[in-house]
């Protein structure tokens, strides 16, 4: 074997396999299967008096390959400096907006709150006593039917409305009260543009030794103007609820028109907005509240009626879908 032509055999091929990485070259030459090791294998071949001078050769070949690819670049390049780049603009994050319901929601809580009302809340499963009996809601009433109410196992089922809250207000507190109850109710109304199987109301409950009818009619229109706007008119239409006597139903001059026909009001120029009316002296009584000493008056409207009033939605259904671009419009 011909030393001195193996080692400059393998400095040229190393020279020429200069693009490389270094690691791989590290194994192609030095590592247990490489070239150099091969050559240190076939040592024993060498003539015994040209030993010492081989062994010393090649491990001069060794420890030049060694130092060479050493100072190769690394192939990962270090980043120079700090690694996150302060100068970069930023990301903006893109906010997730509140539903237009619950916008409608807090927007007509905080109304309320000015006006001296606390919010309360109730289940939203209940007992046919809180919401019926105690309203005065008689057992031949329609709404006693299980085809408006879902059951949930007699006496239980998912409120029909937020009255029930009134019940459970007057038996833990004592007048005056005044407060409003929002929350979820649910009917098993098929789905079209003006039905779902669960809604959203507000219900208010105010009661005192000097509660009257015109301190209703008061409330609500400051209700509906701060809604709709200083012009905005109020009417109220004689109704029948078994819960309040007398009551009303209670219409907005429709804000789209201002009140001279429309499609939106159907020509009539106003809109009903909600249910109210004093509250009826059985239930007092059924609270334990004197009705002689006290009286009340209680209203119940429906969020997302208001809603679609106020932004001129035209079909229920939309709330629910969850359609970005409906809902980016709020
Ligand atoms: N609970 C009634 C409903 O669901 C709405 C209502 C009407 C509530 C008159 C009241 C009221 O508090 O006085 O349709």
């Amino acid at each position: 074997m011909d030393l001195e032509k193996r080692i400059s055999e393998i400095r040229r091929q190393f020279e020429a396999d200069g693009g490389i990485p270094p690691e791989k070259l590290r194994a192609k030459y030095l590592g247990r299967d490489g070239a150099v090791r091969e050559l240190f294998g076939l040592l024993g071949k060498v003539p015994p008096d040209e030993k010492a001078s081989a062994g010393k050769r090649l491990n001069e070949l060794k420890s030049e390959l060694e130092r060479l690819i050493d100072g190769l670049p690394s192939a990962v390049p270090v980043a120079p400096g700090p690694v996150v780049d302060l100068s970069l603009p930023g990301r903006a994050p893109e906010p997730g907006r509140r539903h237009p319901v619950y916008r409608t929601w807090d927007e007509i809580v905080r109304l309320f709150q000015r006006l001296g009302f606390e919010v309360v809340y109730g289940p939203e499963i209940e007992t046919e006593y809180h919401n019926f009996e105690a309203l005065n809601i008689p057992l031949e009433h329609p709404s006693r039917d299980a085809f408006d109410t879902f059951y949930v196992r007699k006496p239980y089922l998912l409120r029909s409305h937020t009255s029930p809250v009134q019940i459970r207000t007057m038996k833990e507190r004592t007048p005056p009260i005044r407060v409003i109850a929002p929350g979820k109710v649910f009917r098993p109304d098929k789905p079209d543009a003006g039905h779902s199987p669960m809604f959203h109301q507000v219900e208010g409950l105010m009661i005192g030794e000097d509660v009257t009818f015109a301190k209703l009619k008061g409330v609500l229109e400051l209700f509906a103007m701060s809604m709709w706007g200083a012009d905005t008119k109020i009417r109220f239409r004689p109704s029948f609820f078994p819960f309040t006597e007398p009551s009303a139903e209670v219409d907005v001059s429709c804000f789209i028109c201002g009140a001279k026909g429309c499609p939106a009001c159907k020509g009539s120029g106003w809109m009903e907005i909600l249910g109210s009316g004093m509250v009826h002296p059985k239930v007092l009584e059924n609270c334990g509240i004197d009705s002689e000493r006290f009286t009340g008056f209680a209203f119940g409207m429906g969020v997302e009626r208001i809603a679609m009033l106020k932004y001129g939605i035209p079909d229920i259904r939309l709330f629910y879908e969850n359609h970005l671009a409906f809902l980016r419009q709020f």
